[in-house]
């Protein structure tokens, strides 16, 4: 049971009262905390031998798609690591579908969508008004939540994430029609288009919202959006071009009365416009140092991050001393989620990231 209600109007728009019975909750709202809360980008996923035991016999779509077996990889790799939070088993392009586009995963070539939205027709054509295909999802984290309703051992309550992805992010998949370098469509759409481009930015706002909506009322405590791509823009584009769109998607779910992370790598230059969104937390990739990356963000808001990944294969010393930088530079600060700066990759020691949450549990937040 949660043991703190807050009452947070201006907080949380209209919704008003957040249940903010978990550290993690409660870390996102910059409310003292007992300890660090810890949990990682990328937690269930192919560095895990039991997710690969699931991925042997089914797709990664079909894992995603099917609520039984996306919940059992969340609650496996929640549990496995002792983390404070799980986040839902799914995809950032699982909108896709509904909006009336194919796509799928490629073994070693990422996500491939067979049609790449170039044009104003093409953004026309695409639907707003098949969210409810999308409740596969929302059943999964029913699934999660009651799982782990309750307190745990240690008297905590385990957060639960869902997520999208942020406007830019998923049209640049949309329009690219797979993983890029340079954005050159997408750019070139961007800037060329004064017709498809806010079209596409609404239209994705439209689904976005909506998928988060049934996150939230399925259970999920904060919702993540992925900004992943959004370093590839400069400080103005990024202004001009996708800050209001992601203002509008930050701003609809908080009034759902839930908070939000917002994430993107490679963004210390972008940080101050992030911000602007008015997420509660901002997701700082490693590149940079913690406390810079705070101050650019405001104390106004939280943050979460920032080891990266990669120093998880580096020797127990090395890695243990980067973890220490990390929470030295949040200082204990309230509003500090540790984490990742980008997610873990295959091939990671599990035993090492099991091993930096016990180092964040034994670490005294001065
Ligand atoms: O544990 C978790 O973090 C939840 C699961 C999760 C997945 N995708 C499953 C997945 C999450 C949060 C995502 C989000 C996602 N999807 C992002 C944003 C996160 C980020 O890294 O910035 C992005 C960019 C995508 C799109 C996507 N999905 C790509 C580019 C790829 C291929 C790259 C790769 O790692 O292979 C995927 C595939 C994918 N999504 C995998 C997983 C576990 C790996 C492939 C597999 O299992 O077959």
């Amino acid at each position: 049971m949660s043991d703190v209600s807050i009452e947070s109007p201006t907080a949380f728009g209209t919704a008003g009262a957040v249940q903010a019975g978990s550290r993690f909750v409660r870390a996102c709202l910059r409310l003292p905390v007992d300890r660090t809360p810890v949990w990682f980008l990328r937690q269930a996923g192919r560095y895990m031998p039991e997710y690969m035991a699931v991925r042997k016999h089914h797709s990664l779509l079909e894992i995603c798609r099917t609520p039984e077996i996306a919940a059992e990889v969340t609650i496996t790799a929640a549990e496995r690591l002792g983390v404070d939070a799980a986040i839902i088993f799914a995809d950032l392009l699982l909108p896709f579908t509904p909006m009336g586009l194919d796509f799928e995963f490629l073994a070693g070539e990422g996500p491939v969508v067979h049609v790449p939205v170039r044009t104003a027709d093409q953004v026309r054509a695409l639907r707003t008004d098949r969210i409810d295909e999308l409740g596969y999802v929302s059943r999964a984290i029913e699934k999660v939540a009651a799982h782990f309703s309750g307190p745990r051992e240690d008297g905590d309550e385990l957060g639960i994430i869902g997520f999208c992805g942020a406007p830019f992010t998923l049209a640049s998949y949309m329009i690219e029609g797979g993983s890029s370098r340079t954005y050159v469509e997408t750019k070139k759409l961007m800037y060329g288009d004064g017709v498809a481009w806010p079209m596409l930015m609404e239209k994705l706002v439209t689904v976005l919202a909506g998928f988060a909506q049934q996150q939230v009322n399925a259970g999920a405590d904060v919702i993540q959006i992925f900004d992943s791509w959004a370093g590839a823009l400069s400080v103005s584009d990024y202004r001009q071009y996708c800050l209001s769109a992601t203002t509008e998607l930050v701003q609809r779910v908080r009034a759902m009365g839930v908070p939000v992370i917002y994430f993107g790598v490679d963004t210390a230059s972008l940080l101050p416009a992030m911000s602007e969104t008015g997420a509660d937390v901002i997701g700082l990739d490693w590149r940079v140092p913690l406390d810079a990356g705070w101050k650019s963000v405001g104390t106004g808001c939280a943050v979460q991050g920032n080891l990266d990944p990669i120093t998880l294969f580096a020797p127990e010393q090395v890695l243990k001393a980067r973890v220490e930088e990390v929470l030295a530079a949040a200082a204990g600060r309230p509003g500090h989620i540790f984490n990742l700066g980008h997610g873990i990759v295959p091939g990671t020691p599990v035993e090492n990231v099991i091993q930096i949450v016990q180092w964040i549990k034994e670490y005294n937040t001065p």
